[in-house]
């Protein structure tokens, strides 16, 4: 595992500052007790960027996000109330998706894993959702959300037209579906790819391709499913899938849909990567950050889950320092955490963000004693 970490802190609007400062309590000790020499620099975006630089992510936070080891960021979403300025390019909108795109993160990990101690709190009959581990693979870079030609346009004097349009190339459909197939040789040899060849070109050449990167993974079984089956073989059988590999647009729905399977959004990690590293092997500038959003309902009540952050932190570990066993000590302190009944009140508890961080940085320590 890497000794040195240069990480670039992002916290964002929001829970997402309340879950950065607990997930960084975190990063803290397990610096310490896995003797990293640790170097965090910390900026604003989107919101918070608008709000004191009038961007929402700046040239500066591209440069130090592309110099890091890793980037964390909290969330990302409106800032007290405020109408922000709207372009038709997705970089300029949105400081994420600018960061994203600079960095070609383009493969967006984001497991869901149902933990045993929260059959309780989940939505689903506890022999239909009990031993569930997804990794949702999502395209990060590309598709609907970044595709030319896109707008809004007057068609005449009463009627506009909003238009955009999910483009995908042989390169980026290649690229994703070789990490999703190494991700599935890692886990349990099975991955499902999902499309609407049925009714989009996009969706043709999508199978196509995952197919064909397919054939040189003759251990892996590969199911092609449309999108929208997807979803409902989601929800009565979850247990059935292991890796799913998406676009874009159809991989941020499916994750959400997963977090439903978590317990909570605020359980569910990512981590968007510009490549896969072997096991035990670094990769620099990932982006960590939990999925949900920075729900301002919240903010300042020092009751959000930081669950979601602290996970992501593992994936860092994990992935942007190469500290499998590390990254698993932290995945098991939560998981202990959870099972003494110490919960966020969106999983049914009255613990605070603090107090649960504080019982998971209680089982680290334990953990490594
Ligand atoms: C996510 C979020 C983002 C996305 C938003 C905030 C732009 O929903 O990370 O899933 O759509 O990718
Ligand atoms: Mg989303």
């Amino acid at each position: 595992m890497k000794k040195s970490a240069n990480v670039l802190v992002l916290p964002g609007d929001g829970i997402g500052q309340e879950v950065m400062s607990q997930g960084l309590r975190v990063l803290i000790k397990a610096s310490e007790i896995f003797e990293i020499d640790l170097s965090i620099e910390e900026d604003l975006i989107h919101g918070q960027a608008w709000s004191e630089y009038g961007t929402f992510c700046r040239d500066e936070t591209v440069a130090k996000a592309k110099d890091s080891d890793g980037v964390l960021v909290g969330a990302v979403g409106g800032i007290n109330g405020e109408t922000l300025p709207h372009s038709s390019n997705p970089e300029e909108n949105d400081g994420l998706m600018r960061l994203r795109k600079e960095l070609d993160v383009f493969a967006g990990l984001r497991p869901a894993v149902v933990s045993s101690s929260l059959l309780d709190e989940i939505p689903y009959r506890s022999e239909v959702s009990d031993g569930v581990d997804i990794m949702v693979l999502r395209e990060m870079c590309g598709g609907v959300m970044f595709a030319e030609p896109r707008g809004i346009e007057s068609i005449s004097s009463t009627e506009k037209r909003g238009y955009d349009t999910t483009s995908y190339s042989t390169f980026e459909i290649e690229r994703l579906a070789r990490v999703g197939f190494l991700l599935a040789r890692r886990r349990n040899k099975r991955i499902v790819s999902v499309d609407k060849a049925n009714v989009m070109e996009s969706g043709v050449l999508w199978r196509e391709v995952v197919q064909t990167v397919g054939d040189e993974f003759p251990d892996i079984e590969l199911d092609h499913v449309y999108a929208d089956n997807c979803s409902y073989q989601l929800a009565i059988n979850p247990k059935q899938f292991d890796v799913i590999i998406s676009d874009n647009l159809f991989g941020d729905i499916i994750s959400d849909q997963a977090g439903a399977l978590a317990g909570s959004l605020g359980m569910l990690p990512s981590a968007s990567l510009p490549f896969l590293p072997a096991i035990g092997e670094t990769c620099t500038r990932g982006i960590y950050e939990p999925v949900h959003g920075s729900a301002p309902d919240i903010y300042g009540k020092n009751i959000a889950n930081p669950i979601g952050m602290i996970l992501s932190i593992s994936l860092f570990i994990e992935y942007g320092l190469g500290g499998t066993e590390e990254a698993e000590i932290i995945r098991n302190a939560t998981e202990k955490t959870l099972a003494k009944g110490i919960r966020t009140k969106d999983i049914g508890g009255q613990a605070s963000s603090e107090s649960i961080t504080d019982a998971i940085i209680d089982e680290i320590s334990y953990a490594s004693t």
